[in-house]
């Protein structure tokens, strides 16, 4: 299995024990906190709108990852990457945060994580400044007390939104059959749709 976006790998954990897994992510820093979680896979730094490692898979996922893809070039150029990494009739698995949908504008969240004399307290907002654009920002504040001493700091994600359409029209177009399971949300409400593709197989 191939997960594009792996970040620090918290997701890959829970199947390397059933998968054979190899693992892609833009950002260095990222991939190293993967490696230390995951350390029986292959890693390699990449962009999975471009990255090419010459070899399929019975699968690819993309988890929460996909959220940072902000236009619908970035949707078709992903799904190639999908495309060129799987065996005819392979899998295909996005997780994106938020459809259209169901993207909560104005949407706080806020929790709280705790270890040895170290409290952090984050606070998220959602908003769509742009309905008509496919992009939307999260802002995260990051209230730390560390032994007493305060600190503050403020943190901006741009991430895409598209209608369900969207996703599936795209997914087809670049040769899946694609199937629509419902999400359980997390305690946080991320989550909506699981799309699933299966790579037509040539006839
Ligand atoms: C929220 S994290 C993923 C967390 C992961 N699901 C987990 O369970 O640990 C999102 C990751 O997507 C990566 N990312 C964003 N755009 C990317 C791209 N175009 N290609 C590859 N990775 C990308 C970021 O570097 C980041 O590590």
């Amino acid at each position: 299995m191939l997960e594009l976006g792996v970040g620090g790998g918290h997701n890959l954990s829970h199947l390397t024990a059933d998968f054979e897994c190899t693992a892609v992510d833009l950002s260095p820093d990222m991939l190293a906190l993967s490696q230390g979680l995951n350390p029986g896979v292959e890693h390699h730094v990449g962009d999975m709108r471009s990255i090419r490692l010459g070899k399929t898979f019975d699968a690819v996922l993309i988890h929460d990852a996909a959220s940072y893809l902000l236009t619908e070039q970035d949707l078709q150029e992903t799904f190639q990457t999908a495309v060129n990494h799987l065996r005819p009739g392979g899998v295909f698995t996005v997780a994106p945060d938020w459809v259209e949908e169901t993207f909560p504008d104005g949407w706080v969240y806020t929790w709280d994580r705790q270890q040895g004399d170290m409290e952090v307290n984050i606070e998220e907002v959602m908003v769509d400044p742009d309905p008509d654009d496919t992009q939307v920002e999260s802002t995260y504040t990051y209230t730390i007390n560390k032994g007493g001493k305060i600190t503050v700091e403020v943190d901006t994600h741009v991430t895409g939104i598209f209608p369900i359409n969207t996703w599936t029209r795209l997914m087809e177009e670049a040769g899946f059959s694609v199937e629509l399971r419902p999400l359980s949300p997390n305690e946080g409400g991320y989550g909506s749709w699981l799309i699933i593709g299966v790579l037509e197989e040539l006839i």
